[in-house]
């Protein structure tokens, strides 16, 4: 199969195995039957005289004659799969429950694969884009015997890369520190890069990339893997004792299990795949299918709104008065969106009451939502609204009502995480009530945003195979509150960067990326993100100086510079700043309606890595290239340092650019080869940002 710039190769061996030959950058259609199997004394054989063991398949089985771990497992006696049939056919499947990837301008092709002893079949589906350097993958194992079989691992790909001279790369972190990088050399042995937290997590995103070791940004073999999916998940990487390197990713097979009764069939989520020379490539090949395929509706290619949201202004201690003097001022400066956080309803002035009461409180808003949304929109601005729909509060009306709704385990009373519970969204009339609160409340006002919030991890959960049906449960939920407010743009948001993934995405096209909004902290976790995620999906903000969490002093100007690399907004008490503040808020306003075209829907190239150096760079490129804006965010003041002098990228080199910050003038080609002498101010925590306009 071919997609934009890659192949991808597999055959049939002569017993009928789906074997995998090559995924990379495009080769000519030719396929060679390369005899991988080598002597040895001591393997095992099936009766056909094939050792499992020692083939590169596409959807591996354990239990038979391969020992290795498995991409589809159901039982110690395993699964022989064997190739029954394929077809090709335009666009792609839906997948039953699940959120996947749009199939406009798609082929896919569908091969089964049977064991007629277990009778077990499983269809796998790839999807490839001429225009998309992405391939979608995607299993369905259905139960084609009597009995009942009971799966416990179902991974959505599996890779076989005929080496093992291999790092590996994936984004991890904490609450305040999502998505850093870390990076690994493969030895022989099993790693397991997952996460059992009930949503996709902070500490490890879902997210690989394997590589050369060798790699950097601009050249060498990078294989990215991201499973489309929010719950618990898992990509594992096995080095066999061939050297051979197998990549399993998909749902977590930890405390997974799923029992199919006659002909009934599970569906494994979708995984996106990309090849690349080089990790910048990789990125942008996801960024461009994440903001093509994955994101969609009204949003997904708009100009994101600049908002203010009032929860590090005031958190839960607010009344309308409060709100109003915020919003009169952000219109006067620009701003295009007031949020109301957390804090507008039952009774809830801390975190201990209230979640699933979503009636608005009037002693601190007397005219409702809906007469407070009026007020701001006559101001000039949108008005949008939190919500954290999945949880219920002990102290709450909805909890007296339905004690049993809340996730729980028969033998003890559940773990609190923020001193609330979680709903059982895998049961149907917990979902269908959560889609009519938040419809009433979505319905009854002109609320034009949503930030969707889930503040805790999932404990106690009741059973194995828990987890899946939960987060299908969150995708009903979800699909059905956005189908039916297609003009509400939705930003997900979990304790900050808690759930950041493409399954998420499929609903709304942009996510909190962290509650730790310090920019020097944000070139972390901003450049990160990024090996996955493009900028139009981050929320990116200015908060207070210092920084409430961190409490590092950062200039105003170093607090917009690097907010103004993703989706831009405010969240700070702006009648209490200084007159100078308010004309910097005023000057950054203005230019992030300049240049949010470019960041956010432009070709984005890392500069440099503050993982390793005391400077982060990186910039956004329109797609016509008339246009680009780059941030350099160096960390700290270090005397007589090393001169920077880094080249830019991904310009038109026969073109001339201005600077609109300093009104020089550059050549393209120079800019990307001679490269500029960075020019910091003095100090700690200082930026140097150039805004390339084509002449
Ligand atoms: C966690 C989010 O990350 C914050 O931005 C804020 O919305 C709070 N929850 C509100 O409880």
């Amino acid at each position: 199969m071919e997609g934009k710039d890659f192949s991808y190769v597999m055959r049939v061996s002569r017993e009928g195995y789906l074997l995998h030959d090559y995924f990379g950058k495009k080769i000519a259609p030719v396929t060679y039957e390369e005899d991988e199997r080598g002597w040895w004394c001591v393997q095992t054989q099936g009766a056909d005289g094939a050792c499992l063991d020692e083939l590169r398949q596409e959807y591996p089985c354990y239990g038979h004659t391969d020992l290795r771990r498995p991409a589809l497992s159901c039982g110690p006696a395993g699964l022989v799969l064997k190739y029954a049939g394929h077809k090709i056919f335009a666009g792609k499947p839906k997948l039953s429950g699940l959120p996947s990837a749009l199939g406009d301008g798609a082929e896919t092709l569908a091969v089964t694969l049977r064991d007629d002893d277990a009778k077990v079949s499983v269809d796998l589906n790839y999807t490839v884009y001429d225009d998309y350097g992405v391939l979608c993958r995607s299993a369905v194992i259905t139960n084609e015997g009597d009995e009942k079989v009971t799966l416990d691992r179902a991974y959505s790909a599996s890779l076989e890369l005929p080496r093992c001279d291999l790092s590996e790369i994936h984004l991890h972190g904490s609450w305040g520190r999502e998505r850093h990088i870390a990076e690994n050399s493969l030895v022989p042995g099993v790693i397991d890069i997952s996460n059992a937290r009930g949503g996709s997590g902070h500490q490890i995103n879902p997210f690989v990339i394997v590589k050369d070791p060798a790699a950097t940004e601009d050249q060498g073999f990078c294989l990215g893997i991201m499973p489309v999916y929010s719950g618990n998940h898992s990509t594992e990487i096995e080095v066999d004792q061939r050297g051979r390197t197998r990549i399993n990713s998909g749902i977590a097979p930890f405390m997974f299990e799923k029992t199919l009764g006659p002909r009934e069939s599970f569906t494994a989520p979708e995984c996106l795949l990309a090849a690349a020379d080089g990790l910048g490539e990789l990125s942008r090949s996801f960024h461009d299918f994440i903001r093509d395929r994955v994101c969609r509706g009204k949003f997904a290619h708009a100009p994101r709104p600049i908002l203010i949201n009032n929860w590090e202004a005031t958190y839960m201690d607010f009344d309308e008065d409060k709100l109003l003097s915020i919003a009169k001022l952000a219109s006067e400066l620009g701003i295009e969106l007031f949020v109301l956080d957390d804090g507008w309803f039952g009774k809830r002035d801390n975190d201990r009451c209230s979640l699933g009461d979503w009636v608005v409180n009037l002693k601190k808003l007397p005219s409702g939502i809906g007469g407070l949304a009026d007020k701001i929109n006559k101001m000039g601005l949108k008005f949008g609204l939190w919500f954290e729909p999945e949880m219920v509060s002990s102290d709450s009306d909805l909890y007296r009502a339905h004690p049993d709704w809340a996730i729980h385990s028969e033998i003890r009373s559940p773990g609190l995480g923020r001193s609330q519970l979680v709903l059982d969204l895998t049961r149907r009339e917990v979902q269908d009530h959560v889609i009519n609160a938040v419809n009433s409340v979505l319905d009854s006002a002109n609320i034009e945003y949503v930030k969707w919030d889930m503040n805790r991890y999932i404990t106690d959960m009741p059973r194995k195979g828990f987890n899946y049906e939960y987060t299908l449960g969150y995708y009903r939920v979800m699909g059905a509150i956005v189908e039916s407010h297609p003009n509400v743009l939705f930003e997900g948001c979990s304790a900050g960067g808690g759930r950041f993934d493409a399954g998420v995405l499929c609903y709304m096209p942009q996510i909190w990326t962290s509650d730790d909004t310090d920019p020097m902290e944000r070139v972390y976790i901003q450049y990160g993100t990024s090996m996955a995620y493009p900028p139009s999906t981050m929320g990116s903000h200015v908060t207070d100086g210092p920084n409430q969490y961190t409490h590092r002093p950062v200039s105003m100007k170093t607090r917009g510079d690097v907010a103004l690399s993703g989706n831009f907004g405010y969240e700070l008490d702006i009648t209490k700043l200084p007159e100078s503040d308010l004309e910097a808020i005023k000057a950054q306003t203005a230019l992030c309606r300049e240049l949010r075209e470019t960041v956010e829907y432009g070709d984005f190239y890392r500069l440099s890595d503050p993982f390793k150096n005391n400077v982060g760079g990186w910039m956004s490129v329109s797609k016509d290239k008339a246009k680009a804006y780059v941030t350099f965010t160096k960390m700290l003041f270090k005397p007589n340092s090393w001169y920077a002098h880094i080249r830019l990228k991904g310009l038109d080199p026969a073109a001339r650019y201005t600077d609109k910050f300093t009104r020089k003038t550059y050549m393209g080609d120079m800019l990307m080869n001679r490269g500029i002498l960075l020019n910091f101010p003095h100090g700690d925590f200082v930026t140097n940002t150039m805004w390339l306009v084509r002449k």
